[in-house]
């Protein structure tokens, strides 16, 4: 059982290999942006995990995506993670802020503006906004000087986060949000320094890791890229000359951590493994959540160092236990995923709490 020995990077100091992947559930106050009181639970049951990523938290107002995200642009909002952050360690783990701007993937619906993205691309399909499933905006481009004011956000989410107890923060750099915008050619049609070539396109990307690097020491910053995945209408059939660009211009800064989503076919781990000399943790995206023996043959075959399980995290806050154990496996319905209700948060038991009730959902 590799995923339960312990990990030892330059920079990550962790009692198993598997993390908590980030996850947004929605529970924050809509207006304020603080995370909902129960996070401190939610976050210290699970803190067996070898690293908790938290949820996406947004850097600034406008790259909110969605309703009840929370914040890192207030000192009110930072006040609040420092209880979730002292609860998790007072249980003995670490956990990471994932740090978010959206990009065109928001809605005036949800936070009183117009998205902003690299080009006044609009995004096909649907959005969650506060009144349901809605129609996407046309975006506006970012000018020139707002992309330096959005590297800066970062950078000061960054500072806050680490006040705010957090052991450092991932970059969300996947998924179709802004950074994944800028390096996505439909999605980024600029013709300034910031857009067209490859070299352009990454730009704002290593601004934004340099500007967290120089707040917060590279030790405590990891990155988390999605290459060619298609999430949020991003298309990327040149990911195989983006990426390894991308992981040349940041193998001189010695990040606590690349953090890359792939699909269970592992071609994109088998691609870029070789070229990131540091600590690479994978996540595989499917329909099914990623499973123990999935998670084992990634650190079996060398293509991760630790493995960041999601949904499975949501229904067993023990997860490492259950692991060891090969004991059976709630699953949460989707329902509870997203949204202000409390049920299908912190009530879901650990082992030896509840087994009767953990055996209702089981599965093998
Ligand atoms: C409810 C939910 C919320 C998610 N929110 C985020 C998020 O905030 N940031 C992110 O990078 N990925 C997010 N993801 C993607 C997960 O981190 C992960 O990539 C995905 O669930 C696949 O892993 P799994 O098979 O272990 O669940 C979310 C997934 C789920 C199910």
């Amino acid at each position: 059982m590799r995923l339960l020995e312990g990990f030892s990077g330059t920079a990550l100091q962790l009692p198993n290999r598997m993390a908590m992947a980030p996850m947004t559930r929605g529970r924050a106050d809509d207006v304020t942006g603080v995370p909902h009181p129960r996070t401190v639970e939610y976050y210290a049951q699970r803190a067996s995990a070898g690293l908790i990523v938290s949820e996406g938290v947004w850097v600034n107002r406008t790259g909110k995506s969605g309703p009840g995200i929370p914040g890192l642009a207030t000192e009110q909002q930072a006040e609040a993670w420092r209880a979730v952050t002292a609860a998790v360690h007072e249980e003995g783990g670490r956990i990471f802020a994932q740090l978010w701007h959206a990009g065109r993937v928001a809605h005036p619906g949800v936070m009183g503006r117009t998205p902003v993205a690299p080009s006044a691309v609009r995004q096909a399909g649907r959005i969650f906004s506060a009144a349901g499933w809605t129609d996407t905006v046309e975006p506006r481009a970012l000018g020139e000087n707002e992309i330096g004011e959005v590297v800066q956000d970062f950078a000061a989410a960054a500072r806050r986060a680490i006040a705010a107890g957090f052991d450092g923060v991932e970059l969300h750099g996947a998924n179709g949000y802004l950074i994944q915008e800028f390096l996505a050619r439909n999605t980024n049609r600029r013709e300034d320094r910031y857009g067209g070539s490859v070299a352009a396109r990454l730009r704002f990307p290593v601004e934004v890791v340099v500007a967290v690097v120089r707040q917060i020491g590279a030790a405590r910053v990891g990155l988390r890229i999605s290459p060619g995945n298609p999430e949020n209408d991003i298309s990327e059939d040149d990911w195989k000359e983006v990426y390894p660009r991308l992981i040349a211009e940041l193998r001189r800064y010695e990040l606590a951590y690349l953090h890359v989503i792939d699909t269970p076919d592992v071609e994109v781990l088998s691609h870029l493994r070789p070229l990131w000399p540091g600590t690479l943790i994978a996540n595989l995206r499917s329909e099914e959540p990623t499973t123990q023996d999935e998670g084992e043959s990634l650190i079996e075959s060398g293509l991760a160092d630790v493995v960041a399980f999601g949904r499975l995290f949501i229904a067993n806050p023990d997860l490492p236990a259950r692991f060891a154990l090969r004991a059976p496996l709630a699953r949460a319905h989707h329902d509870v995923y997203y949204g202000a209700r409390l049920d299908g948060y912190t009530d879901f038991p650990a082992l030896e709490a509840d087994p009767a009730k953990f055996a209702c959902s089981a599965r093998s």
